[in-house]
């Protein structure tokens, strides 16, 4: 009988993209099928872990065992994270979080101009949930995603630093983006860990087995 890999833990994810609204019908928003977040959760859950899923808009079945909270924007994922990480032993954060938000939605359609006619918005930062929580006093363990479109080795790892996250699992987009399948390296204190190419499925077992080797060597 081997026991599960996660089993007793409580893991916390963030998914998919976050939308921030301009307008009522408008928003920014970042390109994210939430398909290696979903597979991650239903991997832990699949390990024996307590999982609860913080999406973004995306159209994907909820994992079986898995508690989901569905969000929009960057401000509400951060607000159900906050809720929910007191209680979490892992924190995965694999949504694609908007970088900026419009400082003002409109209430109302926000009317075209001329063609040719310049249209500026005023956006801000948004928080970086990952770091937030990364820094708590009482941090669960945490695991970062660095999508990359070149220089992958050398942004994860200075992710992975500045982000103090003890794992950071990177992935170049052109190989990962909405498809089924994924390559992704896997960058902790230990080094570089490349994962067999695979579909999503395979490869977030994959990263369950390293966090529960981690956790087991901690
Ligand atoms: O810095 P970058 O956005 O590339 O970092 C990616 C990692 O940080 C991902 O794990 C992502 O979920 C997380 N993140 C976050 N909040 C942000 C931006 C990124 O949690 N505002």
């Amino acid at each position: 009988f081997q026991p599960k890999l996660l089993a007793g833990r409580r893991v916390l994810l963030t998914a998919g993209p976050t939308f921030e609204p301009l307008d009522p019908v408008r928003g920014l928003t970042n390109s994210s099928s939430g398909k290696m977040g979903f597979a991650l959760a239903r991997a832990c859950a699949e390990a024996g872990a307590e999982v609860t899923l913080v999406a973004g808009p995306v159209s994907l079945p909820t994992p079986a065992a898995v508690t989901r909270i569905d969000v929009q924007t960057a401000l509400e994922m951060r607000a159900a994270v906050l809720k929910s990480v007191a209680a979490a032993d892992i924190f995965i954060g694999v949504a694609a979080v908007a970088d900026y938000r419009p400082v003002q939605a409109s209430e109302h359609k926000i009317k075209k101009t001329a063609v040719g006619s310049a249209l500026t918005i005023e956006v801000t930062a948004n928080p970086d949930i990952l770091a937030e929580v990364a820094s708590l006093p009482a941090a669960p363990f945490c695991v970062g995603f660095a999508a990359e479109s070149q220089n992958l080795a050398d942004y994860a790892e200075s992710k992975r630093l500045a982000k103090k996250l003890p794992l950071v699992v990177g992935n170049l987009v052109q190989d990962g983006l909405g498809s089924d399948g994924n390559s992704v390296i896997l960058f902790d204190d230990a080094g570089q860990h490349k994962l067999t190419p695979g579909p999503k499925m395979e490869i977030a077992r994959g990263i369950v087995a390293h966090i529960a080797n981690m956790l087991e060597q901690d």
